[in-house]
């Protein structure tokens, strides 16, 4: 059966001491996990967390994987290189980045690409932002954001996990409720059924303020398979919480 996935995504966040010190406290209260856990740090802190994590129960991801191979793109980190350091995940097209770094949808397919070509798991952010969700438009960003990497990944798409992410509830302490975020979950897992015939074991996660106290109603969705989780991942009580929450 498909475990669900609960992936912690510390943004910008973190230091030497205070990973050491998160991740010592989560390895500590992990009581058996049922689920898949991960962590996306920021790239310098990589090889510290995947030193600390070696042999248990938690991969590390990225939070963004290069468009290109190798060469001149100062400041990228290409899929060979996280690679080679042991990534499992690697979170592509969180909403910031589209926001904050410009990037596109068909960017977005062709780091999928990459990703899947090096045997890392891209962890694939859809989302709607506030404006977008008052005028209708939910259904259309979120199928046009998948579409596109559909498209460019076609049957290697089972490899995939979708987040779905709504701009408007990330970081803002509005979690989507649980019959809203189901209601988009099951139209991405129409989209996916429509281009493979293994969408049944696509993980599909929520983000977006899922915390401790939302988490158990969140992931008691039928197709909620997981949760992205940002400010609640950075206190191993809450994210504990959410693991232990997870079927
Ligand atoms: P949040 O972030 O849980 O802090 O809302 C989620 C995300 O951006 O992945």
């Amino acid at each position: 059966m498909k475990k669900q996935l609960i992936a912690g995504n510390w943004k910008m966040n973190g230091s030497l001491a205070s990973n050491e010190a998160l991740l010592k406290e989560l390895l500590a209260g992990l009581n058996s996990p049922v689920c898949q856990i991960a962590v996306c740090v920021p790239a310098v802190y990589l090889m510290q967390c995947q030193k600390q994590l070696a042999g248990s129960a938690i991969y590390v991801g990225a939070q963004d994987v290069s468009a290109h191979e190798s060469g001149a793109f100062t400041g990228e980190n290409s899929v060979a290189m996280l690679k080679d350091i042991g990534v499992r995940y690697a979170i592509v097209g969180h909403s910031e980045r589209r926001q904050y770094h410009g990037e596109t949808d068909a960017v977005v397919a062709v780091k999928v690409q990459h990703a899947l070509a090096a045997g890392i798991t891209p962890i694939v952010c859809v989302g709607e932002t506030l404006q977008e969700r008052e005028a209708g438009k939910t259904e259309e960003v979120v199928k046009r954001q998948l579409a596109a990497v559909i498209h460019l990944n076609g049957h290697c798409i089972s490899e995939i996990v979708v987040a779905y992410e709504p701009v408007w509830a990330i970081g803002t302490s509005k979690t989507a409720s649980p019959e809203q975020a189901q209601a988009v979950h099951a139209l991405l897992r129409a989209q996916l059924q429509a281009a493979t015939s293994h969408a049944d074991r696509i993980q599909i996660v929520y983000g977006g303020s899922m915390n401790a106290a939302n988490a158990a109603q969140l992931l008691a969705q039928a197709d909620i398979d997981g949760g992205l989780v940002g400010g609640a991942s950075l206190k191993a009580p809450d994210f504990l919480t959410i693991i232990a929450a997870a079927q």
